[in-house]
């Protein structure tokens, strides 16, 4: 079993990241042989801003580890430190046939109306992302549900480079999605996930936001006037009210229906001020740990090309094959 999985360091890791995936990723650490990246490419796609991108790549490298990822039993590094994985992307491209990336949901919402002036990176976003997993040889890729079509792409161009080539040169991975905050909503509005694009920093839990902070968010987030119900159908059509269970229960690893038996029958009046409890205890040393890390650079830079060296001499095999396999000739 080998665990590859990413995180594009865009501004601050929020909720969302943490339960949908981070979260998983230190339980895998104890379970598997495990990569984690920073995906510095897939953050170019974008209008950059280079002293931006450099600092949020140290400071996501900072929320991870203050997140539980260790260093020492992980991989971690960021992508532009690993040459392969734009090389193997280039080979990725020549084989992905257009009409598939078309089918790509998370370009069109970001592309928006602007579809022709998106970049071509934008575009071929989720190719260098098979690149990513590939390159490793990786068996399981956990992720939130928003990256499902993703990792089932990587699959189809793996597939297909193999089957082009006739060659073994690429493992199938799967994509690892489960859990109750596999998509956790925005607080404002239960229909749209969490992210770090929107605009109303209410809608999120940010991993450097103060326990102040948190309770007011936790006590503005939208809800409805009903009791919780005791069972999880009661939850249907209360999008907002199932978000904050399924966060509760992320959070206390536990299933929705647990939370649900323990808080039945009473209002968000109770319900909130024990999910802000619980939440304050799980992030406020996630965050202390984070503010100290965060600040030494030359440690984080030291350990990002340690990671990377590592990483390196995993891709290369594959690297390698993938050149052969396509009879480009090299390193004669
Ligand atoms: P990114 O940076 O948007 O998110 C990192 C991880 O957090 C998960 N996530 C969520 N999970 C639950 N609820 C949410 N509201 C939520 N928002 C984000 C994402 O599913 C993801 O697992 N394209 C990727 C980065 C990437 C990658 C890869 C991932 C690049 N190469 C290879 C896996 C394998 C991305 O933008 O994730």
């Amino acid at each position: 079993m080998r665990v590859v999985s990413g995180i594009q360091p865009t501004g601050n890791l929020h909720l969302g990241n943490y339960l949908g995936a981070i979260k998983n990723w230190v339980k895998m650490q104890e379970e598997a042989e495990c990569l984690f990246f920073l995906a510095d490419l897939h953050a170019i796609t974008v209008a950059n801003d280079p002293a931006k991108l450099s600092a949020n790549t140290r400071e996501m490298a900072a929320a991870l580890i203050a997140s539980g990822i260790d260093p020492e039993k992980s991989t971690l590094f960021n992508q532009a430190r690993v040459g392969g994985h734009a090389e193997l992307a280039w080979m990725l491209f020549c084989s992905t046939p257009l009409g598939w990336l078309d089918r790509m949901t998370q370009f069109k919402e970001k592309s928006g109306k602007h579809k022709q002036r998106a970049s071509m990176g934008l575009y071929s976003y989720p190719v260098l992302q098979a690149a990513d997993v590939l390159i490793y040889q990786a068996t399981h890729v956990p992720v939130g549900d928003d990256q499902k079509q993703h990792l089932e792409l990587a699959r189809d161009i793996a597939s297909k480079f193999n089957s082009d080539t006739g060659q073994e040169v690429f493992t199938l991975p799967e994509a690892l999605i489960h859990g109750p905050a596999a998509r956790v909503m925005s607080l404002r509005d239960g229909t749209v996930k969490m992210s770090k694009s929107d605009p109303s920093d209410l809608s999120r839990i940010n991993l450097s936001d103060s326990d102040g902070e948190i309770a007011k968010k936790i006590k503005k987030a939208r809800t409805d006037a009903d009791p919780l119900p005791s069972e999880l159908a009661g939850l249907e059509g209360r999008n907002e009210a199932r978000n904050l269970i399924n966060i509760y229960a992320a959070i206390a690893d536990e299933e929705p229906q647990t939370i649900l038996s323990q808080y039945a029958g009473q209002g968000f009046g109770s319900f909130k001020p024990a999910l802000i409890e619980l939440m304050v205890a799980t992030l406020s040393p996630i965050r202390e740990k984070f503010i100290t890390l965060k600040s030494d650079h030359n440690a984080l830079d030291q350990l990002l090309q340690k990671g990377a060296d590592k990483a390196a001499k995993q891709a290369s095999s594959t690297v390698d094959s993938a050149y052969n396999a396509l009879g480009l000739l090299r390193n004669s």
